[in-house]
């Protein structure tokens, strides 16, 4: 056995140096250990795994972190970001942030260029480069979105209806399955349901109606603002005539996870969502386990299929009182092995290439490999070209449309109006 040297310790003055060093490294240790706050808010069970990875954070790192849950409409959390940052509060860290946010929050965000220099290579660099702003890495990704056609399998088998490809065949198959279906007794049944609430998921789909049927998008990648024009307005009529027919009229106040409410108990044929609500509705207790699938969105008469681009990211605060441990806690929740939790658990798409050739995912999540060249193909919305000036452009946006699919108004005289709203919101240029 080994004895302490005694002899030494009994000098009084390496002593007083023991004691010296024993407690620097004490305090180095507590300072080490912090608790850190992220704000979420997320729709299905997102917060949910959210806090299982950071259970998982918090054994291996010693630190603490809180999640700040907040309503799960992206509009809503960038209003609340805005007034935290604004204030310049150190209550949160970390933000989790909508991946067009990020030209608007850019200013009051850390710099995470150097600190990801390592991992960065590892995800997708088209949605690097949508967090880059400026040069700098302002968010790191978690995971990415594009929205699928849901649609009820056993339903369209019963009445021997084919996948619709175009939105007039989805009203038509919507139609024929629901009068069918409550004729038989089924009185609850909808045709389609989807986001129509004021509010920037009405963007998403809004664009994907105009976008598929030629009326281009919105404000074009070279600033011009194209939204006032006859094949945007006729999409927006057809949306329009769906209202009380084949949608419930309440869907003017549907958001995502109201949507898929009314869809997970099984009271729609189609469903416009985002790949989230795959996993949930094929959950133990769904009602409509193993009953759907899910198919690229339909498009007009000879347009194409257009899926808007989402996705969500971490962001630290500049005010953050913990930017290093922030910056760590980060990069491990957009890791590839936290990605793969995250995924197997959400059906959320990985921003990691790699994960999409997972044998465990691709068996677990079948509509992850499937979605890859969707989201590769999908179309982002106009963000980085109206910068900041995106949300007021936005908000300009879902309410001309919201405005016309809830009868306030002609298509023709609501987009014309859009179009003078934006160009004073250009001014001089975007
Ligand atoms: C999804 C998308 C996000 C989008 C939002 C709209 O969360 O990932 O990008 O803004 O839906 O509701």
């Amino acid at each position: 056995m080994r004895r302490w040297p005694l002899r030494e310790v009994r000098n009084p003055v390496k002593l007083a140096l023991a004691f010296l060093a024993a407690g620097i490294l004490l305090g180095a240790v507590q300072a080490r250990a912090v608790e850190l706050s992220i704000v979420s808010g997320d729709t299905g069970n997102g917060i949910k795994v959210l806090r299982e990875i950071l259970d998982r954070y918090e054994k291996k790192s010693r630190n603490k972190v809180d999640i700040v849950v907040i309503p799960p409409s992206t509009t809503d959390q960038f209003g609340q970001y805005r007034l935290w940052l604004a204030a310049g509060s150190s209550d949160i860290d970390i933000y989790q942030t909508d991946v067009i946010w990020a030209p608007q929050l850019a200013s009051q965000l850390v710099d995470l260029t150097e600190a990801t220099r390592d991992v960065v290579g590892e995800h997708f660099p088209s949605i690097i480069q949508s967090q880059t702003v400026n040069g700098r890495l302002v968010a790191l990704p978690i995971f990415t979105d594009a929205p699928a056609l849901y649609y009820r399998k056993d339903l369209l088998d019963k009445y021997g209806a084919k996948v619709p490809t175009t939105w007039k065949e989805l009203a038509d198959t919507a139609k024929l399955v629901m009068d069918k279906e409550r004729a038989a007794g089924n009185r609850d049944l909808w045709g389609f349901v989807f986001q129509g609430n004021a509010y920037e998921g009405l963007t998403c789909n809004a664009l994907e109606w105009v976008m598929s049927n030629g009326g281009g998008r919105i404000i074009e990648p070279d600033g011009e603002i194209s939204i006032d024009n006859p094949k945007a307005a006729a999409a927006l009529d057809m949306v329009k005539g769906w209202i009380g027919t084949i949608a419930p009229p309440g869907v003017l106040a549907y958001q995502e996870e109201e949507a898929r409410g009314v869809w997970q108990t099984g009271n729609a044929v189609f469903m416009r969502n985002w790949p989230y609500a795959y996993a949930l509705g094929n959950s133990e207790n769904s009602p409509i386990k193993g009953k759907l699938d899910v198919a690229p969105l339909p498009a007009g008469e000879g347009g194409h299929p257009v899926a808007t681009l989402g996705g969500w990211n971490l962001a630290v605060s500049k005010y953050s009182k913990h930017p290093d441990a922030a910056i760590e806690l980060v990069k491990f929740i957009a890791s590839r092995e936290m990605q793969k939790y995250r995924t197997l658990k959400t059906s959320n798409l990985p921003t990691i290439p790699a994960l999409y050739d997972d044998p465990d995912i691709a068996r677990q999540q079948p509509i992850v490999p499937r979605w890859k060249e969707i989201f590769l193909n999908a179309q982002p919305r106009p963000s980085a070209t109206a910068r900041i000036k995106y949300n007021e452009a936005s908000s300009q946006f879902w309410t001309a449309v919201h405005d016309t699919i809830s009868g306030q108004g002609t298509a023709a005289d609501n987009l014309a109006d859009l179009a003078a709203r934006l160009t004073r919101l250009k001014g001089k240029g975007w």
